[in-house]
């Protein structure tokens, strides 16, 4: 089913007022986990383990790394954009060992989700879960529970 073929289905995830004083949250969108972040006036969804291999996104900084909102994991400082959900990494040209590291992309890693704002309430929908993103792995019923047991601890 395509993003055009389904209805959206549009959840209540808090208010306005509150996600900007908090600046993250964590929710869960029709079973999924997704973190909602405010930055320099724009909000955010995405999902809430990181696509490297599970961390907590929601326990990261936020970042402007070369022009774009990123959300660095706190485990292995993964930068992944707010907007697209692009891992991003740095590299020189291998012939040119004096060259100055660039920001590349790796291409969309972690799945973002659509979020509005209507009279002061946030709503989520989640993207278009036909095609594989990295993310989703961790988005399982199994590795969920273990995630969860281990933030208790
Ligand atoms: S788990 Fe996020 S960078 Fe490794």
């Amino acid at each position: 089913m395509s993003a055009s073929d389904r209805e959206a289905i549009w959840t209540f995830v808090g208010k306005k007022d509150d996600i900007i004083r908090c600046k993250k949250t964590t929710t869960v969108v029709q079973g999924r986990d997704v973190l909602v972040i405010y930055r320099e006036g724009v909000l955010y969804a995405i999902d809430s383990f990181c696509y490297h291999s599970g961390g907590p996104l929601q326990l990261g900084d936020i970042e402007d790394v070369n022009g774009k909102q990123c959300i660095v994991c706190p485990w292995h400082k993964y930068k992944i954009t707010l907007a697209e959900g692009e891992g991003l990494y740095q590299s020189i040209d291998p012939r040119d060992p004096r060259s100055k590291a660039i920001w590349c992309s790796k291409g969309v890693k972690q799945r973002t989700h659509s979020v509005q704002e209507r009279d002061g309430d946030v709503f989520v929908t989640l993207s278009d879960l036909s095609s594989k993103v990295e993310s989703d792995y961790y988005q399982s019923k199994k590795y969920k529970q273990a995630m969860r047991a281990t933030m208790k601890r």
